[in-house]
């Protein structure tokens, strides 16, 4: 072989031999097959050779390179081996005796309550529907007697996806959604998510509600009143204090808000002489919006308003839940302390 071909290979050997990083590989690396490398230098110098020599000395050369370029890859895998040993060797110790951090996870208060909800309302005959969040315009106001321009819609309130669509903002779109596919006698009921631009302690831009329709011949107001009051005292218990007060929605008539006797404060509307935050003082929280559903969302489902009546409720889930176990601050639930959490389980 060629003398300078092979004092090139044995002086990359030992090179080779002494490096220990990447940094210097690559260096080495440049310094023997760059464009300006030691192998192509080596080349130079070879117009003086015969065509034959030239020929042999052209095979050894690429066979050296060949050698190089595999003597290279495999330094580079061990010092990557190297490397990654280090780092494992730098993990903290792992000790695989140790027990399970068997700590169970609970359900979230709104779930609890939904749940809750739907039981007591399932009892009573009512079947539990799930539907979307997003809707359309119609669905969530104009069927529901709320024409264009009514105050409810106002942009302020509503999270508007695309024209004429939204996030729904209140859960009563189900009650045109369960009328149209279904003739009455109708009980139904339907917890889920809503959503409003409005943010501060008693309002968060997204919340729960639980909504509630029943259709069926001679369905009174008393109707309403008497399964609401069951509800009621079936969450809070026989003592808690209801009241309900002449309210309006466009799509119930006549309408009625119902309010619970206040948890922060027992009713008083102050705690340690200050007025109570969480019911501004009145001694009473507003839990629900219901009525009798208004003869014109019949006319827009087809259901004749001489032949059947019905009540519709809309529940507020993190209301109760507030009451029901004495959460002074609505954002708690939002916050996702696994501290507040961890207490429901
Ligand atoms: N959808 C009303 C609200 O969000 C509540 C409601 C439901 C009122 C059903 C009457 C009947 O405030």
């Amino acid at each position: 072989m060629n003398e300078k071909i092979e004092a090139l290979k044995s002086s990359f050997d030992s090179e080779l031999k002494k490096i220990a990083n990447m940094v210097d590989l690559e260096a080495l690396r440049v310094n023997y097959l760059g464009r300006k490398g030691k192998v192509t230098d080596a080349l130079k110098g070879m117009g003086s050779l015969t065509d034959e020599q030239k020929k042999t000395v052209g095979r050894e050369t690429n066979e050296l390179k060949t050698a190089i370029t595999v003597a290279l890859a495999e330094k580079l895998e061990a010092l990557k081996a190297q490397e990654l040993q280090r780092e494992i060797n730098a993990l903290p110790e792992f000790d695989i005796s140790m027990p399970p951090d068997m700590t169970r996870g609970s359900y979230h208060p709104i779930t609890l309550v939904q749940r809750q909800c739907e039981q007591v309302f399932k009892s009573m005959g009512f079947t539990v529907e799930d539907y979307a969040e997003v809707v359309t315009d119609y669905e969530c106001f104009e069927s529901l007697n709320i024409p264009k321009f009514h105050p409810a819609r106002d942009m302020q309130d509503t999270l508007y996806v695309s024209d004429g669509i939204v996030l729904r903002t209140h859960t009563s779109p189900l009650q045109v959604r369960t009328m149209l596919k279904q003739k009455p006698p109708v009980a139904v009921v339907a917890p889920g998510r809503v959503y409003r631009r409005d943010s501060d302690i008693t309002h968060t831009p997204m919340f729960h509600q639980v909504e509630g329709l029943l259709v069926d011949k001679h369905v009174t107001m008393a109707d309403l009143r008497g399964t609401l009051t069951a509800f009621m005292r079936e969450v809070f218990g026989s003592d808690t204090r209801i009241r309900f007060r002449p309210s309006f929605f466009p799509f119930t008539e006549p309408s009625a808000e119902a309010d619970i006797s206040c948890c922060m404060c027992g009713g008083k509307g102050h705690v340690n002489g200050t007025t109570c935050r969480v019911c501004k003082g009145t001694g009473w929280l507003e839990i629900l919006g219901c009525g009798m559903v208004d003869p014109e969302v019949f006319k827009a489902v087809g259901y004749d308003p001489e032949e059947v009546t019905g009540f519709a409720f809309g529940l507020g889930v993190e209301r109760i839940a507030m009451l029901k176990y004495g959460i002074g601050d609505l954002r708690m639930f939002f916050e996702n302390d696994v501290r507040f959490l961890g207490q429901f389980a």
